[in-house]
């Protein structure tokens, strides 16, 4: 096989928040997984557990979403701030935990902070109100001495932390509500009215980023319908502030019994690598129906305050959901092998590829529940073959992505690539999704590059996972390279790797 790739035909930026994380409180995702308490005999800095804090830090994830999901719609965020916090009992997606409230709302913009990474929070809509979300929004952002803003300023954040993406419901047409489009619409013009701007000038525009709840990405019927009926009613009326439409995708692995996350067969390998890339056509239908609502809504003859120029496809939620997970103790945890990480890689490439219609998408979830990066066991800390495709992929952040082929029919390699800001870097990911042969490929360019590097993420054996004994099993690896500066370049790919190579334009 060969792919040509041409650093002129770019498709656009890819915004670095295509690379997110969603952090919420199931399982030991937060509790357990990334807080333990300044008391915990397992090591930690002010709370945060340092071995995930500081591959959290080595990774700096550029956008992170929180308290929920699901559980944002439970989430009263006046349980988890100042020195006397609520204890509830979480019973979301099996939980059943009791809930100290001992992380909340400055402990995760404290960790945005420490990271480098904008956070998006989700707003309770279901046992919410809109006064609590406006209070919410006033203790993170006002900076006027307000006595919320004192109040922030007292439990030691005088700063306002400028939190930028609200997320206005979560999957309201299930957990959040099993709303219909026209109930939904009902409350989200009454939330998304109430939300405060943040400017003290008449003609600077809010910085703040309304997100609504968009489709179930894996209904085709029901997502159609959704965000058609979520577009008219839109137009019907002077629409309300909107800025994003939040899609949710789950590579769904639930058809066979016997399959978990690390016992699979040829066909359950192959089923899930092609069940990540539906998501790829599932972006180019939203994108197409969002243009044709936006078309509704912009007609010559509707009313002149309802233009709108552009509303941004997000993907809120993506990741593999193993059958085992349901039932799985601490809730939702699941184990990663290379069919995740082939399919993590598959994913970014496929957003990244998209970057000229989606602008942030998040990983469910970072720790401990479902396409982990990181898994906790007690004291000790081991990071996921996932965690080494975000780390490869660092590259590609900010960088404009390729008009490259996705594929070859003839062959299982996939290829993405990008170009650097400094127009001369090309980050090359070569995954190949065969389970168990090695394959062969010759990259093309129309000028001359050296290859600088490469690196290959690949186990011994497909069903390999990283565990507490053993916590580097599966890690990816530099693959000596000898400088060539040609215009082919061949590179053979271990069977179920990921690859990412990076060349100079000479
Ligand atoms: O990520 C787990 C859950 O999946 C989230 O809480 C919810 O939004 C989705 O259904």
């Amino acid at each position: 096989m060969s792919v040509f790739i041409d650093p002129n035909r770019r498709i656009g930026r890819i915004d670095p928040k295509l690379h997110g994380q969603f952090i919420e409180f199931l399982g030991e995702c937060i509790d357990g997984g990334l807080w333990v308490g300044e008391d915990s005999p397992i090591e930690n800095e002010h709370g945060y557990r340092k071995a995930t804090l500081d591959a959290l830090r080595a990774l700096r994830p550029p956008l992170i979403r929180w308290p929920g999901g699901c559980y944002a719609d439970t989430y009263h965020w006046r349980d988890g701030v100042g020195p006397d916090r609520a204890t509830t009992f979480n019973e979301n997606f099996a939980t059943y935990e009791l809930d100290p409230h001992d992380f909340g709302t400055d402990e995760f913009l404290r960790l945005c902070e420490m990271l480098g990474a904008e956070p998006w929070i989700n707003v309770n809509m279901l046992s919410g109100s809109i006064a609590e979300m406006k209070e919410w929004m006033e203790y993170c952002n006002r900076e006027q001495g307000t006595d919320l803003a004192r109040e922030r300023a007292a439990n030691g954040h005088p700063a306002p932390y400028g939190v930028r993406y609200w997320g206005l419901g979560n999957e309201v047409w299930a957990g959040g509500g099993t709303m219909t489009p026209q109930t939904y619409m009902d409350e989200y013009r009454r939330y998304a009215s109430a939300m405060p701007s943040f400017t003290t000038d008449l003609f600077t525009p809010t910085p703040m980023v309304a997100i609504a709840s968009g489709p179930d990405g894996n209904k085709p019927r029901e997502r159609v319908k959704w965000t058609e009926d979520f577009f008219r009613l839109l137009a019907e009326y002077r629409q309300p502030k909107i800025d994003g439409y939040d899609l949710h995708f789950y590579n769904w692995n639930i058809d066979d019994d016997r399959d978990t996350p690390t016992e699979f067969d040829e066909a359950g390998w192959n089923r899930v690598v092609e069940g990540c890339l539906e998501l790829e056509d599932i972006l180019r239908e939203q994108w197409t129906l969002m243009n044709e609502g936006l078309a509704l809504i912009n007609e010559p003859e509707g009313p002149l305050d309802s233009k709108l120029d552009h509303v941004d496809l997000i993907v809120g939620e993506w990741g593999n959901w193993h059958k085992t997970a349901f039932l799985a103790r601490p809730a939702l945890r699941q184990q990663v092998t290379m069919r995740d990480a082939v399919t993590t890689a598959l994913t970014l490439d496929l957003l990244q590829r998209n970057c000229d219609k989606v602008t942030m998408a998040c990983n469910a979830q970072t720790i401990n529940v479902l396409n982990s990066l990181i898994l906790t066991e007690g004291e000790r800390t081991v990071l996921t073959p996932n965690y080494d495709v975000f780390m490869m992929y660092r590259g590609h952040r900010g960088a404009t992505a390729l008009d490259v082929p996705r594929r070859d029919t003839e062959s299982p390699v996939y290829v993405f690539a990008s170009l650097g800001e400094d127009g001369r870097t090309l980050l090359v990911d070569l995954t190949n999704a065969a389970m168990y042969d090695a394959a062969d490929i010759d990259l093309k360019f129309p000028v001359d590059v050296r290859l600088e590097s490469m690196t290959t993420l690949a186990a011994g054996d497909p069903h390999e996972c990283n565990t507490a004994d053993d916590p580097d099993l599966v890690r990816a690896a530099g693959i000596p390279v000898g400088g060539d500066v040609a215009q082919s370049h061949a590179v053979t790919l271990p069977a179920a790797s990921v690859s990412t190579l990076r060349f100079t334009v000479v």
